[in-house]
């Protein structure tokens, strides 16, 4: 069964090429009225009159991409001050139900969770090809995929390439150039070369809202410029690995403490939690003692399930 006891928006076919190309466009995967649900907490998170900002960083004429501190202002870590849709957006079933059949396993944590609005002249995104394994983890990818992680970037606004679209390469397309340590080589004549050869073999991810991209760390891509007029993307990074795989971070949940932590809890089930790393119904973790301490920290969360299993 696909998704391994979550409800499933893939198909056979995307796993198969999540296997071999370490990369699948996703879509349809949320529907218009999600879409629309977490398009209206965007911007209420991030919503501004768009335009240029002329103190931000610029990439130099005629140079390779490069990536600038800019490009990730518009960023925020879950949880938002906004509503539930948002909040579980990272969370969604279809996701955690894609992780679980891409890592094999039942048991799939969200590590990296994050917001990302772009607007039109905010920053210069034009990225150069890189694979995402040097910040998932401080060594490298594993050959088995298993091993490693899934990134799934998830689109609420149409993408087109005048809307930053990622531009990626299939596995089977960079293999013969190059693997992904190859990105750690300090020569820029090197450099260059690897990535002219990259870019020809490249695809877009442009797609409609509600498409998502899943790839995992050995996988070459990069985010391109925003030049619609007055132009924004929406999207949300979901990153999850094996849970308990030691190996591999990007955030501590607890580190963002001081955030709204009760729009998630309030709302989310046992098993959206248990992503995040809260103990499930029927854990040892659970007694009367913790159940009330909980209760107090988030007077809001229904803990029927734990209360049931722990009478049970
Ligand atoms: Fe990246």
């Amino acid at each position: 069964m696909m998704g391994r006891g979550m409800t499933a928006r893939h198909t056979a076919e995307d796993l198969a090429e999540w296997d071999r190309e370490g990369v699948v466009l996703l879509r349809d995967l949320f529907t218009a009225e999600e879409c629309a649900a977490v398009r209206a907490d965007f911007d209420t998170v991030f919503g501004r009159e768009t335009g240029w900002d002329q103190s931000l960083d610029r990439k130099k004429p005629g140079s390779i991409g490069a990536f600038h501190t800019s490009q990730f202002k518009s960023i925020e870590a879950l949880p938002f001050h906004s509503s539930r849709a948002l909040n579980l957006i990272g969370l969604h079933p279809a996701l955690i139900a894609f992780a679980r059949d891409a890592l094999r396993t039942d048991h799939v944590h969200l590590y990296q969770g994050q917001a990302w609005a772009k607007f039109t002249g905010d920053a210069d995104y034009d990225q150069p090809f890189h694979a995402d394994f040097a910040n998932h983890t401080l060594t490298v990818p594993s050959e088995d995929p298993r091993k490693n992680s899934v990134t799934i970037f998830c689109y609420f606004t149409d993408v087109t390439d005048a809307h930053g679209a990622t531009h990626y390469v299939r596995r089977s397309d960079s293999a013969p150039i190059a693997g992904p340590e190859a990105t750690l080589n300090p020569d820029p004549a090197f450099q260059a070369d690897l990535q002219a050869r990259l870019q020809a073999v490249s695809r877009s991810a442009a797609a409609p809202a509600g498409t998502a991209i899943a790839y995992t760390t050995d996988v070459y891509h990069r985010g391109t410029n925003l030049t619609a007029p007055n132009g924004h993307r929406y999207a949300f990074m979901a990153c999850f690995k094996k849970a308990g795989d030691d190996s591999i971070g990007f955030m501590a949940w607890p580190f963002h403490h001081t955030k709204p932590w009760a729009n998630v809890f309030d709302v989310a089930t046992p098993e959206q939690l248990a992503c995040l790393g809260v103990q499930p119904p029927g854990d040892p973790f659970w007694t009367e003692t913790t159940l009330a301490r909980a209760q107090t920290r988030f007077p809001g969360w229904d803990l029927t399930p734990w209360r049931d299993r722990l009478k049970g």
